[in-house]
């Protein structure tokens, strides 16, 4: 393994440092506060390619590799959590999941539009139902069901916090389709929103990531043709963590980029205020608090690189992955909280950012499996 980027994957580092810099930072506090998604931030991602990183060309994507991906989510999450975790769930549990698995006519229709981030000029982004109100960590206990039909199954149940919830156009919905069968009962399918039956519930109020777009989304008697099954029948759990998988990458990489943006901003704040005569960045307990960040902050990286580059390698990343997101979404929690710390007084306010980014941390260990459920994922695989 070479630790060493690509020209190209140093200049997509630039463009989402400079994207963050430029677009995001303005009127990030505010989106925050007023729960605002970032429609205008995203709808920019897109021309950038940025919402179908991994995409092939030919179904409209960016053709990058995942290290190029987690490298750009590093930056944008430094500045925006709201904004990244919109771009991950796009690329990671979208388009990637319709890429792999979907057919021939499904990417023709979805993919290349999703991958795209529009469609017709419009934002055109999807998300990925599979948490409902009774089934988080214990995702096979599904309530949603889908009633073979014929040549449609008939979908009725109620997910709950939806990433992209109120702006997705598309769904990836899993459902129950023989209880009988336990996690081989489940399938997924490709939903859309303007769907007669699919209602959209209210929007969450969220301690983090408040710029982001959380809903439950419920069914009731939605017709879904067959041809929007995903792969063969029964698939659909297994679909779920696989590209669950790859989506913890991406939020490993968010959590990365919160710890990383408020490691710099503890930097630039320690050499600004003084305390005791001096600058704060003079005092070791400032100066070993940001030492132990920075090598925290170096390890998750690693990580995150480690699952990307297995990944981008065909190799086999579920525990690298999930060690990666166990790890940098703990690490994003302790170097923000500590930075709340560093900044005092200021840091509890938010014109200073940091109490927003310990804010936004906490979702990392919870959304795309917990860090008990990466535990698991971990745990297992060593005693196999
Ligand atoms: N990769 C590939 N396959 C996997 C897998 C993985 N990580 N984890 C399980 N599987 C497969 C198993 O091999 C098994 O396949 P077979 O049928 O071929 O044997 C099948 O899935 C069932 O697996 P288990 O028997 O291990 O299932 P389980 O009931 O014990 O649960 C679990 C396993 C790891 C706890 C799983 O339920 C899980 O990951 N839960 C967390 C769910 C989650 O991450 N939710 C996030 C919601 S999405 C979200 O947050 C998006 C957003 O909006 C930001």
């Amino acid at each position: 393994m070479e630790l060493q980027f690509t020209e190209e994957q140093l200049m997509i580092k630039q463009a989402a440092r400079d994207f963050a810099v430029t677009e995001c930072l303005p009127g990030v506090i505010e989106r925050d506060e007023l729960q605002k998604f970032p429609r205008e931030q995203v709808m920019k991602l897109a021309d950038l390619g940025f919402m179908g990183m991994m995409v092939d060309p030919k179904y409209g994507g960016a053709g990058l590799d995942t290290v190029s991906y987690v490298l750009a989510m590093e930056e944008i999450s430094k500045i925006d959590a709201s904004t990244s975790v919109c771009m991950s769930v796009n690329n990671s549990l979208v388009c990637w999941g319709l890429e792999a698995y979907g057919t021939e006519e499904q990417k023709q229709k979805y993919l290349t539009h999703l991958a795209q981030g529009k469609k017709d000029g419009e934002l055109y982004i999807g998300a990925f139902l599979l948490s409902e109100p009774e089934a988080g960590s214990d995702a096979t206990s599904q309530r949603t069901t889908a009633e073979d039909k014929g040549d449609h199954y008939l979908l009725n149940g109620t997910k709950n916090w939806i990433t992209n919830g109120g702006t997705a156009s598309v769904y990836l919905a899993m459902a129950q389709t023989d209880v009988s069968k336990g996690s081989r009962g489940i399938n997924t399918f490709i939903i859309e929103k303007n769907w007669p039956g699919v209602s959209v519930g209210a929007k969450e109020n969220k301690l983090g990531i408040r710029g982001s777009d959380t809903h439950s989304i419920l069914f009731n008697d939605v017709k879904v043709p067959k041809e929007n099954r995903i792969g063969e029948d029964g698939f659909g759990f297994v679909f779920a963590m696989k590209t669950l998988n790859g989506g913890r990458i991406g939020i490993a990489s968010q959590a990365l980029g919160i710890a990383s943006g408020a490691y710099e901003r503890c930097i630039e704040y320690s050499k600004q205020r003084k305390a005791f005569g001096k600058e704060i960045m003079h005092h070791q307990i400032i100066q070993f608090k940001l030492a132990d960040m920075a090598t925290r902050i170096e390890a998750a990286r690693l990580l995150c690189l480690g699952a990307a580059w297995e990944k981008d390698n065909n190799l086999d990343y579920t525990v690298s992955a999930a060690q990666a997101k166990v790890f940098a979404s703990e690490t994003a929690m302790w170097v923000t909280t500590e930075a709340v710390q560093i900044h005092g007084g200021y840091g509890y306010v938010k014109e200073y950012h940091v109490e927003r980014m310990m804010r936004d941390a906490k979702i990392t260990q919870i959304y795309e499996g917990t860090s008990e459920v990466q535990r698991m994922v971990i745990s297992r695989s060593i005693l196999k």
